[in-house]
């Protein structure tokens, strides 16, 4: 397939790390130089839906297409205040599609597999057209008098479109189940039956073993979908990582041996949208005119499970 159009909407609420400072044992000087996070967007009063619906309505503008000719939604989410129905099938109603949609939650690496689904239905003779909307509120996770976890994340929602097309050079997929270094637990409605005991945790964070499960993956992912496509990390002209830590670009980085310009990053702003980074980053490159025809790009994210993947593509 080939990416034929991107979007992406932020919430209006920006907020500081200094504005953190007011309520929480922290401050700019402890928050910037280890995470990269000067400030973030957050949901006050939006719905997370109708970013979503907004970002996929941008990215069909983009590819110049309407919501009738799409032949699938995929939609990557943690949370959002729906358990059910799915948020594609929201997107759906909200843009005026009638294809069939499907949610996925694969964490921070939500894009990457979505990227998967759709190039293995393409190459199936399934569909033409795909829409993958990337939507999340981690904020909405986190105990907001946690230091260790709140000052890393943002909200936002990443869309991009994909038409028939040889751009999707290859992706790498891997998972390592590690469910006690990242995870937040919720109870479900009681029942006159339940006997178990059930706990509410927010987002809980082992963030060195995060750290290090990050570089490992990462760095692997790319290397092995570069080497699939015959080529090395000097022949990429961008590498768009996932923006949980600036650290951890860095060492990706240092990793690759390539040079800083090679690095888009808008942590320092947006914080950690979770799936959303890729598609928000992507959206932002492009409408910035950093990519030129012909330019090879790496995607590569890594999140909860733990799960991690990498994408090829040619602009
Ligand atoms: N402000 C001030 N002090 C803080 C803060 C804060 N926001 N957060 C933690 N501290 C303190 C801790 O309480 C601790 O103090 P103590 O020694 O008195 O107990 C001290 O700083 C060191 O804490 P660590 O957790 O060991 O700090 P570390 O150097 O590991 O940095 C960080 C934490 C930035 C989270 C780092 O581990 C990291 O970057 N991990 C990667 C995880 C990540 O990026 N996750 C993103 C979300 S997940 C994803 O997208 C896949």
């Amino acid at each position: 397939m080939k990416i034929s159009g991107t979007g992406s909407v932020l919430p209006k609420k920006v907020v500081t790390n200094d504005m953190l400072a007011e309520f929480l044992d922290t401050s700019d000087e402890w928050i910037y130089p280890r995470t990269g996070v000067k400030s973030r967007h957050v949901i006050s009063d939006e719905k997370l839906e109708d970013m979503a619906i907004e970002a996929a309505k941008k990215a069909l503008d983009d590819a110049g297409m309407t919501a009738s000719e799409l032949d699938f939604i995929i939609c990557s989410n943690v949370v959002n205040e729906y358990i059910t129905p799915q948020l594609s099938c929201i997107i759906q109603g909200g843009i005026g599609a009638t294809c069939p949609c499907l949610d996925i939650n694969c964490a921070c690496a939500g894009f990457i597999y979505a990227l998967d689904i759709a190039e293995s239905h393409y190459k199936a003779g399934r569909v033409k057209n795909v829409l993958i909307v990337c939507a999340e509120e981690p904020t909405r996770m986190t105990d907001w008098s946690d230091r260790r976890t709140c000052v890393l994340f943002g909200d936002g929602a990443g869309a991009v479109v994909l038409t028939p097309g040889d751009n999707i050079k290859g992706i790498s997929l891997s998972s390592a189940s590690a469910t006690d270094k990242l995870y937040q637990i919720r109870t479900l409605q009681p029942t006159p039956y339940i006997t178990k005991e059930e706990v509410d945790i927010p987002l809980q964070m082992k963030g060195q073993d995060v750290f290090k499960f990050a570089v490992k993956a990462s760095s692997s992912d790319i290397t092995k979908v570069l080497k699939e496509n015959g080529i090395t990390a000097d022949d990429v002209d961008h590498v768009l990582l996932h923006q949980a830590n600036i650290r951890i670009i860095n060492a990706i980085r240092d990793y690759l041996e390539q040079p800083a310009e090679k690095f888009p990053t808008n942590i320092e702003d947006h914080g950690n949208s979770s799936s959303s980074c890729c598609p928000i980053l992507l959206d932002e490159c492009r409408r910035k005119g950093i990519f030129k025809k012909g330019d090879k790009v790496v995607m590569s994210a890594f999140g909860a499970g733990f799960v991690s993947g990498a994408a090829l593509f040619e602009w």
